[in-house]
């Protein structure tokens, strides 16, 4: 979106129904994916040219099996996204959102692993595929903390050894063929139930199960807004759709 784009009258109405479908009493609910981040430098998934996807095979990095075959590559391939990840910052729009804790509560779900929310100030986050920074031994599954991130880049790393068994440090995401951490899932579902209000930010609505949480909510009459600025995997669960940026629509968006 272009700031002349934002002046359209087509957009205001948009603008303005999302507002009116956002201000209802009670708890609003932040769904956000890897779109959210993206004006804060990092790397989406799929999007074309700029996405992680486009350059590497998940299957390459992102598996159990890829972590068995080359787990040296993989934890430094992880590392690397690590040191990036730690020099990005919050954007507007995770600005806009922990600045709605100050009028209403918000509770954000997000399926990235980065901690921009966190850093912007948002209290209650749910991880619901891990955080790229709770290292865990990969065997028994202790918390483990690897320290910071070398700052180059680098083909292979070796994970430090876990302090209970011979297990190694495993980053602390979800990978494909793996079961999403029941206790933020369960958080997930249950805000979701219960929100005034649902905001999905930023994702291509592909990826089960988090791309069925705006359809709990639109099951139970929820409102449900979306804002992307591309096409996503969201349709009938969607109230209004919000054609935009997330740093340039948040801020007006989630303004009193
Ligand atoms: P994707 O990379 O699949 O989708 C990113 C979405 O963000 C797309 O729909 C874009 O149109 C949109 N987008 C791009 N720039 C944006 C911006 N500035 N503002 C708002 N939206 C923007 O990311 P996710 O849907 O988050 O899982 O991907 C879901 C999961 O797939 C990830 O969590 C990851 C991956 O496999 C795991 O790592 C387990």
């Amino acid at each position: 979106m272009t700031s002349g784009e934002a002046e359209t009258p087509g957009f205001r109405e948009q603008m303005s129904k999302a507002r009116q479908a956002l201000s209802g009493h009670g708890p609003l609910v932040v769904l956000s994916g890897a779109g959210m981040s993206a004006e804060s430098g990092v790397p989406t998934f799929r999007d074309a040219q700029t996405g992680l996807w486009e350059r590497y095979d998940p299957t390459d990095l992102a598996t159990p099996e890829a972590w068995r075959r080359d787990r040296d590559m993989v934890w430094a391939w992880y590392r690397w996204r690590e040191h990036l990840i730690s020099g990005a910052r919050p954007n507007p729009g995770h600005l806009a959102v922990a600045r709605a804790q100050d009028h209403r509560d918000v509770v954000v779900v997000t399926q990235n692993v980065d901690d921009l929310h966190e850093r912007a100030g948002s209290t209650l986050v749910h991880h619901v595929h891990g955080s790229l920074f709770a290292h865990r031994c990969d065997t028994c599954g202790t918390p483990m903390d690897a320290g910071p991130p070398p700052p180059e880049p680098a083909d292979s790393l070796t994970p430090p050894t876990c302090t209970r068994c011979d297990g190694r440090a495993r980053p602390g995401v979800v990978w494909f063929g793996e079961m999403l951490p029941s206790a933020p899932w369960e958080a997930a579902v249950s805000a979701v139930s219960s929100a005034a209000a649902v905001l999905v930010v930023g994702t291509s609505g592909l990826v089960q199960p988090a791309a069925s949480l705006p359809g709990v909510a639109a099951d139970a009459g929820i409102p449900v807004v979306e804002v992307n600025p591309g096409a996503s995997g969201l349709g009938r669960e969607v109230s209004v759709h919000l054609r935009a940026p997330a740093g340039q629509v948040l801020p007006g968006l989630l303004a009193p």
